[in-house]
């Protein structure tokens, strides 16, 4: 039985045999081949991390963030968040006992999202302001004693997100040419270089990937090289426009070769359509930025003459976080009285 990212990887994690493990059994999600569905023809995977307890890749870096908190015997844990990480904050501390407090930008924070944090039992509070500024409270705030701040800040969480990394190397048995992933606050991207390295390091793979970042036009500081004050897209988990961890996504960048780019608003909506209507795959608008990457890059010629290409894509939450979204892009319900003429007229038209 696969026992969550701790016991699976402890060799490579900052954990003893007295550290609590708080875990929800996150980890070993599958990586799904899509090249052929998306229109690519060279093999490209998604690494479904929807299908974290969660619903996204944030549950990685909190079952970190949260046994390490177990360990010093904090009081309670704090975050500024889009979304997905109240939702991971919310549930880890509910399975530790620990009281949580999410800040989140009123009015941006897809539905699934903030109901998972008020279930789980978090005190939510809304900031009229955007991300960067909950973030900036935050901050301040978990310097008080006993308070831990869970942002990818804490050194933990990248901890337990570079596990993503070891599993595609396992899963896929060689180390992609290519990795595609949406930036937001840019811890993710950290991780992932990171855990590419550290596997390299220990002697387990062979190369590194070029890292591929993406990140919504309207929300793209680290691609335009400034803050922005009000950043704006429809992948509001990546509505952030001065990323915490900017530096070291410039290190992951560089150091591989890769790129940091924007991606359009209909570009992510375009791959989000495509892959739930041809890969079977639901992901929520900001992850679909990693494939809408991959497709504009292919399209300017990128990957053209390049050799043993692999690519893959993070889908880093799944697609139920964020119904609204899938409404507007979706066809509309059809309704019908229960007439079986009537139906059967709609069936046969197609
Ligand atoms: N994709 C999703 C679905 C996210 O929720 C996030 C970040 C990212 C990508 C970007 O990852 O920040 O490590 O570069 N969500 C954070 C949150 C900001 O509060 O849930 P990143």
């Amino acid at each position: 039985m696969w026992r969550g990212i701790i016991a699976e990887y402890s060799r490579y994690l900052p954990v003893t045999k007295d550290t609590p493990i708080i875990t929800l059994q996150e980890g070993n999600t599958p990586l799904i081949p899509i090249g052929e569905a998306i229109g690519l023809d060279f093999p490209v995977y998604a690494k479904y991390e929807g299908l974290n307890p969660t619903g996204s890749f944030k549950d990685r870096g909190m079952t970190m963030a949260v046994s390490k908190a177990m360990e010093e015997g904090v009081n309670a844990v704090i975050c500024a968040s889009t979304g997905n990480t109240s939702a991971s904050a919310a549930a880890y501390a509910a399975k530790a006992g620990l009281p949580c407090f999410v800040l989140i930008p009123e009015g941006a924070t897809a539905v699934g999202k903030l109901s998972q944090a008020l279930i789980h039992g978090a005190k939510v509070i809304a900031v009229k302001g955007n991300f960067d500024a909950a973030l900036r409270i935050v901050r301040d705030l978990a310097t008080q004693k006993g308070i831990t701040l869970v942002n990818s800040l804490n050194p933990y969480r990248i901890e337990g997100q570079k596990t993503a990394a070891f599993e595609i190397c396992d899963q896929l048995g060689h180390v992609p040419s290519h990795l595609c992933i949406p930036v937001g606050n840019a811890g993710n991207i950290t991780a992932y270089w990171q855990g590419f390295q550290e596997y390299l390091n220990a002697g387990i793979s062979n190369s590194l990937p070029v890292m591929l970042g993406f990140q919504a036009e309207g929300a793209a500081p680290i691609v335009y090289n400034r803050p922005i004050e009000k950043p704006e897209t429809v992948a509001t988990a990546i509505r952030i426009g001065n990323p915490a961890s900017w530096e070291k996504a410039l290190a992951a960048r560089d150091e591989s070769k890769g790129s940091i780019l924007a991606i359009t608003d209909e570009e992510i909506l375009a791959a989000y359509r495509l892959l739930a209507s041809k890969a079977g795959l639901f992901c929520e608008p900001a992850s679909a930025a990693s494939v809408a990457g991959l497709i504009e890059m292919n399209s300017s010629g990128y990957f053209q003459g390049k050799h043993n290409v692999s690519v893959v894509c993070i889908l880093t939450g799944h697609g139920l976080k964020d119904p609204d979204n899938a409404f507007e892009q979706a066809p509309e319900v059809i309704t019908a009285p229960p007439d079986y003429a009537v139906i059967q007229e709609i069936v046969m038209e197609g």
